[in-house]
């Protein structure tokens, strides 16, 4: 497995997913009645189906691919309240009173995986770590003594340090103990367990595309055809499946990088990330009787970044001037979305409609996000007070100061609808390689081509079926992703993030299995 980080093999598969087989469940094959269907089984959905289960609300989990395809099973999987240089931004934003409270909803996420963990005994390398952020420019040091002012204002434990446990010159930082950081897919793998023993009933690939009814019965339609008849319904997919409420514009995409080095001695103790750019996250690891350095960063927007591969290269090269680590055993990229305000929506989709619940933009935070906003909507299901609904409530958007990112971003999304649209690419010829892809023109149409490792051709439609922007060649994935609101497709076309719901349109398929997955 292990590899020069200079040549980066197509295994994306992160070093999580290597080493915990999840459990496999069918899809949907007929109609279903549930009190609450959980759609989404990352952390988020798993959390929430448990919470309902555990207090007795008959619930469903379904997904549209497999358990934990998404972030969860692709994260830096650090359990912490401190989400970088955060506090100061959110008293400026949203004021010192919502600042406390977010930090607030985020140790009880913590504490609350802490005491499972521990209640149940589950073996999922937990380990309590700082948390610490750390400064390499004078400009970012300051930043770093705003923070500091910020935790004082809010009561946060905290303190500041001028060198930290890595190989790397510091101007200063910031540590925020009693953090944790574990193995996502073994906390989940226990957690499903608990799931199918409260009976839970459990289904893979089963895409939820549409909802009946939404104000009084809601029935959750699935591409099969088959309905889901429920009283509430939980969005934790990835990106909202339901969006009749414009999310695909108040929230933006980024991709990440992982890389996984083994290290010859101790791990070190500390989760950390850099202050400012480029984006460095970094934790250790001891797995199966191995130590590993997890390297991440390199964020962009969907669909705008450079060759995924630079991507890699950029942080391999950081682990061999730091830390002397010359191979990756596994790399891997998660996608994240980010709100205007920087604080996931979780509530009610609309104030006027209890029955639709959503959670997303986690902005990279997902574990204890994804765990408060379990609690937050099991509360709002079994109609507990939340002190945290207000804060995390979607409809906060009609607030005036998020307009303004609102505008940005966007103009910046029409910019790249503008940008596909003059762009002309180069006719579709017989020099495209094995195993790339590549925008062409067709008869004058743009189209995404990619021709497989047996030479296969396939050619689909590069217009995103969401809002009509192009979608770019994602070499590292092999998947065509959108510019504009981050939904990512095969490359055959069939949709894999949304928000699109429908496939690229497939031209010309000389691959019969390819066929064979379009017409399934
Ligand atoms: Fe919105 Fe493609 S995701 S246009």
């Amino acid at each position: 497995m292990e590899q020069q980080n200079k040549n980066f093999s197509d295994d994306t598969s992160s070093l999580w997913r290597d080493t915990v087989h999840l459990p496999v469940f069918s899809s949907l094959k007929e109609n279903k009645t549930t009190d609450t269907l959980v759609v989404g089984a990352g952390i988020t959905g798993i959390t929430a189906a448990y919470m309902l289960a555990k207090s007795g609300v008959p619930v469903m989990l379904i997904d549209a691919d497999r358990i934990a395809g998404g972030t969860s099973g692709n994260t830096t999987a650090k359990i912490t309240a401190q989400h970088g240089l955060i506090y100061d931004h959110l008293i400026r934003t949203i004021g010192e009173e919502k600042a406390g409270l977010y930090y607030q909803a985020n140790k009880e996420a913590l504490h609350w995986m802490g005491k499972h963990v521990s209640d149940r005994g589950i073996q999922c390398d937990y380990e309590i770590q700082p948390a610490v952020v750390y400064a390499t420019t004078e400009q970012e040091e300051k930043q770093i003594e705003k923070e500091k002012e910020a935790y004082d204002r809010l009561g946060i434990l905290g303190s500041m340090a001028h060198s930290i446990d890595l190989p790397l010159e510091i101007k200063n930082a910031i540590i925020m103990p009693g953090q944790a950081q574990f193995h996502p897919l073994m906390y989940l793998h226990e957690l499903l367990a608990d799931l199918v023993k409260l009976n839970v009933p459990i289904f893979e690939e089963t895409l939820a595309t549409d909802i009946q009814d939404p104000k009084s019965e809601p029935l959750v339609m699935t591409k099969q055809g088959f309905g889901i008849r429920c009283q509430h319904v939980l969005t934790c997919s990835h990106f909202p499946f339901y969006d009749n409420r414009f999310y695909f514009s108040r929230m933006f995409p980024e991709r990440s990088y992982l890389i996984a080095c083994e290290t010859a001695g101790d791990p070190p103790d500390g989760m950390y990330i850099s202050a400012g750019a480029p984006k460095r996250s970094i934790r250790g690891l001891r797995l199966n009787h191995k130590n590993y350095l997890l390297i991440g960063g390199e964020n962009h927007k969907t669909g705008r970044g450079e060759s995924m591969a630079v991507h890699y290269q950029r942080l391999a090269e950081f682990a061999s001037v730091h830390f002397g680590l010359e191979t990756a055993a596994a790399h891997w990229s998660a996608q994240d979305f980010t709100t205007l305000d920087q604080v996931p929506y979780i509530g009610r989709l609309a104030n006027n409609n209890p029955r639709i619940l959503v959670a997303a933009g986690f902005h990279k935070w997902g574990m204890t996000t994804g765990t408060l906003a379990a609690q937050l909507m099991t509360d709002l299901v079994l109609e507990r007070v939340n002190s945290y609904a207000e804060l995390f409530s979607p409809a906060r958007f009609e607030a005036a100061p998020m307009l303004a990112s609102f505008l940005v971003e966007n103009m910046k999304t029409a910019g790249q609808l503008i940008k596909g649209k003059v762009s002309k690419p180069a006719p579709l010829d017989d020099h495209l390689q094995r195993d790339c892809g590549m925008i062409a023109s067709l008869h004058g149409r743009k189209v995404g081509a990619y021709r497989d490792k047996h030479g296969d051709l396939t050619v689909v439609d590069a217009t995103c079926p969401h809002m009509g922007c192009e979608v770019n060649w994602n070499q590292d994935e092999r998947t065509w992703d959108c510019p504009c609101h981050g939904s990512r497709f095969k490359a055959n076309g069939e949709v894999l993030d949304g928000p699109a719901k429908e496939s690229l349109a497939l031209l010309f398929s000389e691959s019969d299995h390819q066929s064979k997955t379009q017409n399934t």
